[in-house]
């Protein structure tokens, strides 16, 4: 017998799809999955529904694809609180523009980025009955968010090789005075190794809802020593 619930909007648990998600881990190296089971994690660390990820805190770098269900605000709003504590959240959630969740955390967010077509969850044989979009939260954000697609599946990936701590870093630029004229307070840095070649640095910082950034050099070099 077919589980009809595979095919309605009506199914909680979207397993995210592989190459998806591989490529958003690519960018980002997640470190937390707190909507989760043993057989369905995506990072190793990873929060079930007898823990209630709701009620953890989110450290690191989190990725979230909630349960689909009406509690998808409360995710939503957790995402955001965290991001307020110092995370990084990239949530995948259905595009719902006219939802409260929608009005209330998402237009805080730092980028949405909408997915064209419909996506094949893990586990069901059909494309979903609603369009799918990333969410990604920063710390600090307040949006609006950049609007933006996901990237081509042939797009070159980078990988994200460490992002320091965010409070950790700041005082440990200002205290060797390595914070460059023009980046601010708050800033953090990030390593990145593109296309083979790096790594390299760069300062980031949200400014006025937005994300900005400034070269700061291979590291190793000088410019970028911090
Ligand atoms: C949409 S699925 C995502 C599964 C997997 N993380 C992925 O991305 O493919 C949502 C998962 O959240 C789990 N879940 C539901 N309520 C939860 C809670 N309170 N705390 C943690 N996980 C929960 C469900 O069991 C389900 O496996």
């Amino acid at each position: 017998m077919v589980d009809q619930a595979l095919f309605s909007s009506d199914r909680m648990d979207w397993g995210t799809p592989e190459a998806f998600y591989n490529r958003l881990d690519c960018e980002f190296a997640f470190t937390l999955d707190p909507c989760a089971t043993a057989q369905n994690a995506k990072c190793a660390r990873f929060y079930t529904p007898e823990i209630d990820g709701l009620g953890q805190p989110w450290p690191g770098t989190v990725f979230v694809n909630p349960p689909y269900g009406r509690e998808i605000g409360d995710w939503v709003r957790k995402a955001y609180q965290e991001a307020q504590a110092g995370a990084t959240v990239v949530m995948l959630i259905p595009a719902r523009t006219d939802t409260a969740y929608w009005h209330d955390w998402i237009m805080r967010a730092s980028e949405v980025r909408f997915v064209r077509g419909r996506l094949t969850f893990e586990g069901a044989s059909n494309s979903a009955p609603f369009p799918s979009c990333v969410v990604v939260f920063r710390p600090g954000c307040e949006g609006p968010p950049t609007l933006g697609a996901m990237p081509a599946k042939d797009a070159p990936l980078f990988r994200v090789k460490e992002t320091v701590d965010q409070k950790d870093n700041v005082t440990l630029n200002r205290g060797n005075g390595a914070r460059p004229a023009g980046v601010p307070a708050g800033a953090w840095l990030e390593e990145k190794e593109i296309n083979g070649c790096g790594p390299y640095r760069y300062w980031r910082w949200i400014e006025g809802g937005r994300r900005r950034a400034q070269y700061a050099g291979k590291a190793g070099q000088a410019k970028g020593k911090t």
